[in-house]
């Protein structure tokens, strides 16, 4: 049994834009996917050029190429995309799965047992892990002690959500450039993982600038904004949607739950009473302020922030989005699965 994998540090050796002929970085730094800061630009290139060659795999059914690997998944925490992606994943590489949905009942949590004990069960029957834990340091104890790859398929209440900011950005870059980009990501940003996740992501390209929409109280959490700073990398707290919706070449709209801006009423610019939901809320009438060639993208699930008026529009993502997520996620696997292959023929 291979040793467990080194655990990426949260603060990367790598700078924020590693050179592109980095070619040298390329697979050489993914052992465990705990946090989007671990990527390099070269290491996302790397994915995105497996990833299209993924939608050739899907759209041929599949490849028996990984028929003799097996991935489990420990969910702790209910899932419809991530789970099931990571699944359909596996199975249209060949693979097999083991799954534990509502781990904490369904597993021997509910006897008291540590994550780091089921981890060294698990791995020891699988050659990678993918766990949504309800800890936001869950899926980094899971990979301090696994002996097999780890993937963190979203932590905490407000932890990181990597895979889902890999795909967000796949989305993006099939697209368009992804320098000199500018987002608007809005929502409760501080509890949102994905947007976290995709704010480190997009840090590592050039120019792009981000606007963080939200109410003052629920704005992105300072250890972000003193990432970008440290980066360079601009951005504005905004909490008025309409200053920035016709501004920017992406708007990343992500859950907003009612009870979080209840009591948020105000006035929009053009001095319309608004309720705090509807301040921060996209429906036909917003998209028709965007710029006609915009993305709109959605991680979902979705609620009351993001109206079915607008899913006729062609700048609409996010169903897009969630399918790019079996491609992205049949990339990784190869990644890692990869790589974990090459480790335990040098074991054995
Ligand atoms: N986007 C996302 O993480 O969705 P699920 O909670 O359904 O996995």
């Amino acid at each position: 049994m291979p040793e467990p994998c080194p655990v990426p540090t949260t603060t990367p050796p790598n700078p924020a834009r590693p050179p592109a002929s980095g070619s040298a970085l390329r697979g050489a730094t993914l052992k465990h996917v705990v946090e989007s800061q671990q990527f390099t630009v070269p290491l996302l290139m790397e994915l995105f050029d497996r990833s299209r060659g993924m939608e050739h795999v899907v759209a041929r059914g599949g490849t028996l190429d990984y028929q003799n690997r097996i991935m489990t998944t420990l969910f702790y925490t209910p899932s419809t995309r991530t789970r099931l992606s990571f699944e359909a994943a596996m199975h249209r590489l060949g693979g097999r799965v083991l799954s534990t949905e509502h781990a904490g009942a369904f597993s021997s949590e509910i006897e008291g047992e540590q994550v780091e004990d089921s981890i060294r069960i698990i791995g020891g029957h699988s050659d990678v892990i993918v766990i949504r834990h309800t800890a936001e340091d869950g899926a980094r104890r899971a990979a301090e002690v696994s002996p097999v790859p780890v993937i963190n398929a979203g932590d905490g209440n407000g932890g990181q959500h990597p895979t889902q900011a890999l795909l967000d950005l796949y989305t993006i870059y099939r697209q368009r450039p992804l320098d000199g980009l500018s987002v608007a990501i809005i929502g409760e940003l501080d509890k949102g993982r994905t947007a976290r996740s995709l704010a480190y992501l997009l840090a590592k390209f050039d120019r792009v600038k981000m606007f963080f929409v939200s109410p003052p109280q629920l704005q992105m959490k300072q250890d972000i904004l003193d990432y970008l700073d440290e980066h360079d990398v601009r951005y504005e707290l905004e909490s008025d949607i309409d200053r920035v919706i016709g501004e920017v070449d992406v708007v990343y709209q992500t859950r907003i739950r009612p009870e979080r801006v209840r009591d948020m009423a105000g006035r929009n610019n053009d001095g319309r009473e608004n309720d705090g939901l509807k301040r921060y809320a996209i429906d036909s009438k917003v998209v028709q302020r965007m710029k006609p060639d915009a993305l709109i993208l959605h991680p979902l699930p979705r609620t009351v922030e993001l109206d079915k008026s607008v899913d006729a529009d062609p700048r609409a993502m996010y169903f897009r989005q969630a399918m790019n997520g079996l491609y992205v996620r049949m990339a990784l696997l190869t990644m890692l699965l990869d790589k974990e292959q090459a480790a335990r023929s040098a074991w054995w």
